[in-house]
């Protein structure tokens, strides 16, 4: 059966992927509430301000969908050593990609429509993959992605036991054309309407028997 939701809340509206998405599910006739840092004061970097955005929405929703995230703090770069490690720009990176979506999992029970299959998904990223890491680097990045696929996992063999309908996965956007990439321009982008309507096919897809997975924008399994 094909998953298609009514209401979705999609944090990190303002971002490439989020805006695009969000705009994918209106023009198909979903109610989209959508939080913002920018637009909103939605700071993942601050919990007060999570608690209280999250806290004043009404009703639920069958989709909730996270799509923020930073490569590195503002006027920094992923590390490319260990010696560019810096203690600040590690604990900023965790904080936002990692503290941030668990500070976003834990309003989900109360948030999920009951009684319906509902899905909660997190942009991580393919670089999490420990496994996969095969050229190092991006210290903050990787571990902080690494981080969130595990918080992600918890989570989602959490809400199984009282949402039987849930899917809660971490999800690989590819590389897509966005301010995140606006650095590598090298690099072979997706635009952010494609990478939204892939992302979009493959949440059609789930079934509450994959809670707990990570999947690639293709709906492959990456490995852990
Ligand atoms: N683009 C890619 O190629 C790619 C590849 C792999 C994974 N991803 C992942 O996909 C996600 C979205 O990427 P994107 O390309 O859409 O990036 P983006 O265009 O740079 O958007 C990032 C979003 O994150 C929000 N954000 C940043 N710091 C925040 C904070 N402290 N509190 C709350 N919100 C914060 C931004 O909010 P404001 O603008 O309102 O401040 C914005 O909505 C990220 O998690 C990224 O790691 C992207």
């Amino acid at each position: 059966m094909s998953f298609w939701p009514k209401r979705a809340l999609i944090l990190g509206e303002s971002g490439g992927i989020g805006s695009a998405l969000s705009e994918a599910l209106r023009v198909n006739g979903v109610e989209v509430v959508g939080l913002s840092r920018s637009r909103d004061g939605f700071d993942l970097a601050d919990p007060a301000t999570v608690d209280r955005c999250l806290g004043m929405l009404e009703g639920t929703f069958d989709l909730v969908f996270v799509a923020t995230g930073i490569l590195a703090p503002s006027q920094h770069s992923p590390e490319k050593s260990l010696f560019a490690i810096e203690a600040e720009v590690m604990a900023e990176m965790f904080k936002v990609n990692a503290i941030g979506p668990a500070l976003i999992l834990r309003h989900i029970p109360k948030i999920l429509t009951p009684d319906r299959p509902t899905v909660t998904a997190v942009l991580t990223a393919r670089v999490g993959s420990i496994s996969d890491n095969r050229s190092g680097g991006w210290y903050s990045y990787r571990a902080s992605k690494a981080a969130a696929n595990q918080i992600v996992r918890s989570a989602a063999i959490e809400i199984a036991r009282k949402h039987k309908n849930a899917c809660v996965v971490a999800l690989h956007p590819g590389t897509v054309q966005t301010a995140f990439t606006s650095d590598y321009p090298g690099y072979e982008k997706r635009t952010a309407p494609v990478a939204a309507a892939q992302l979009i096919e493959v949440m059609k897809d789930l079934e509450p028997q994959q809670t707990g997975q990570f999947l690639d924008w293709a709906g492959k399994r990456v490995p852990w």
